[in-house]
């Protein structure tokens, strides 16, 4: 396993590109089992979720090569069962239930277990695909699905759970009800701009979908998905994280191939804790600095448009050094605080209790031996070894390789003391 040493106090400058998302990249994999042709997806990232999703793919017999950011597919004869060695890998690895169940007329994966963010329940997938007409077996950890004899028929769906909409769950139901009979309605759908991209790329390969991007959204079916060329958007969590790292750790730093409309949320919160946050004329480009009196925020995650539960552990890094306190409650994964243990051992002051930490931030940091624990604690642990004194070993690298691509490479282009170890 590897483990990336940060050594603290480097000032980062200079520029990096951010790269294609991850979250929009796997769903958008999954969705190419619904093409009857060949697809070209560009700008996936060079991360393990990615590579494990396409070994998914080869297995259930999608023809896929891969050449730098490029991904090819090729449907040949598919089959509706998923290796269950890959699929138990990755939680994300459920969304290729809808586009199977909707190609073949069955679909069989292995049950997602849970992870260190909390329980991972699939109830409402479950919920939306029977209601296209599914039947559902759980047997021995698997769960398959079957389509009636004509097919699966569209449906009018809520799909809104007690912490709101499902980003996957919405997939996978809109994947299925492309090729459903009649007309499907999702309502209380995940607005998320992985979703948005989902649904251009299924309508680029002959979906009637529209709605994307708010909370109801319909599927005419159709009887037939070709294929396309299609640019995956640029990952906002990446790029959120390295905006971090701009206000920690450097005298300034521009981030290129961003979204400024996807990155509202977090540069609202870097412009209120007074840092320096400036977007180019397009918003594909982003300049971040230091403010020169940074002060204490405060955030409560949602579901998109709402503040992203997959920033709250990065910003905790940039609270532990910002003198004043700091609040941050995560209402959709309550217990994704793992990273403060560990930044505990780091020397910050923070207290976490019924899914909000209070910290007490300024105090200066430490390096230490830490634990990745998932990826976007992992991130926050890089970031504050970035402004902890000394050197910050973290092991267990695996968890920021799964999504985030060559970040050490990132980390050097600006300047930073990092070096990925064998442990
Ligand atoms: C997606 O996961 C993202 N992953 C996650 O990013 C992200 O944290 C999450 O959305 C929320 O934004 C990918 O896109 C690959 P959900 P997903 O279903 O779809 C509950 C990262 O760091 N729920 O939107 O699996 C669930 O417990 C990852 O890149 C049900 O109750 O998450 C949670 O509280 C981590 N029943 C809430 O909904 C269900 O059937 C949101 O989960 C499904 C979900």
């Amino acid at each position: 396993m590897d483990k990336l040493i940060v050594t603290g106090g480097a000032t980062l400058k200079g520029s990096i590109n951010i790269s294609g998302s991850k979250n929009a990249s796997l769903p958008i994999l999954a969705a190419t089992i619904l093409a009857e042709d060949s697809c070209i997806i560009r700008r996936v990232p060079d991360v393990s979720d990615t590579n494990y999703m396409i070994q998914i793919l080869n297995k259930l017999g999608v023809h896929v090569e891969r050449s730098s950011g490029t991904v090819r597919t090729n449907p040949e004869n598919i089959i509706s069962e998923a290796p269950y060695d890959l699929v138990r890998k990755m939680r994300a690895s459920i969304c290729i239930m809808g586009p199977l169940l909707a190609r073949t007329g069955r679909a069989k994966v292995s049950l997602p277990g849970g992870c260190v963010i909390g329980d991972r329940p699939i109830d409402l997938h479950i919920k939306g695909l029977e209601a296209l007409g599914a039947t559902v077996e759980m047997e021995g950890g698997d769960i398959t699905l079957t389509a009636p004899e004509g097919g699966l028929v569209g449906a009018t769906i809520n799909m809104r759970g007690k912490s709101g909409p499902t980003v996957l769950g919405t997939d996978n139901v809109m994947m299925a009800a492309t090729l459903a009979k009649g007309t499907t309605v999702i309502e209380s759908a995940a607005c998320e701009p992985e979703v948005i991209d989902l649904a251009d790329f299924l309508n680029s390969i002959g979906a009637k979908i529209t709605g994307a991007g708010t909370r109801t959204i319909t599927i005419e079916g159709v009887e037939r998905l070709g294929g396309i060329e299609h640019h995956v958007i640029a990952d906002r969590i990446e790029g959120g994280t390295f905006m971090i790292a701009g206000v920690m750790a450097s005298e300034g730093i521009t981030l290129n191939r961003v979204s400024r409309n996807e990155l509202k949320s977090v540069e609202k919160v870097l412009l209120d804790a007074g840092h320096i946050v400036e977007f180019n004329e397009a918003g594909d480009s982003v300049y971040v600095a230091p403010g020169k009196d940074p002060k204490g925020f405060q955030i409560i995650t949602e579901p998109y448009p709402g503040f992203p539960t997959d920033m709250q552990a990065q910003f905790s890094a940039l609270a532990v050094i910002t003198p004043g306190i700091s609040v941050i409650e995560d209402t959709v994964f309550p217990q994704r605080f793992m990273h403060c243990a560990e930044m505990k051992r780091m020397g910050a002051d923070m207290q976490v209790d019924n899914g909000q930490a209070v910290i007490k931030g300024g105090k200066p940091l430490s390096g230490a031996p830490v634990m990745a624990s998932d990826l976007r604690a992992s991130a926050a642990l890089v970031l504050a070894g970035l402004c902890a004194d000394g050197d910050t070993h973290i092991s267990r690298l695996y968890h920021i390789d799964r999504g985030y691509e060559h970040i050490d490479e990132k980390l050097l282009q600006l300047g930073a003391k990092v070096a990925r170890v064998r442990e």
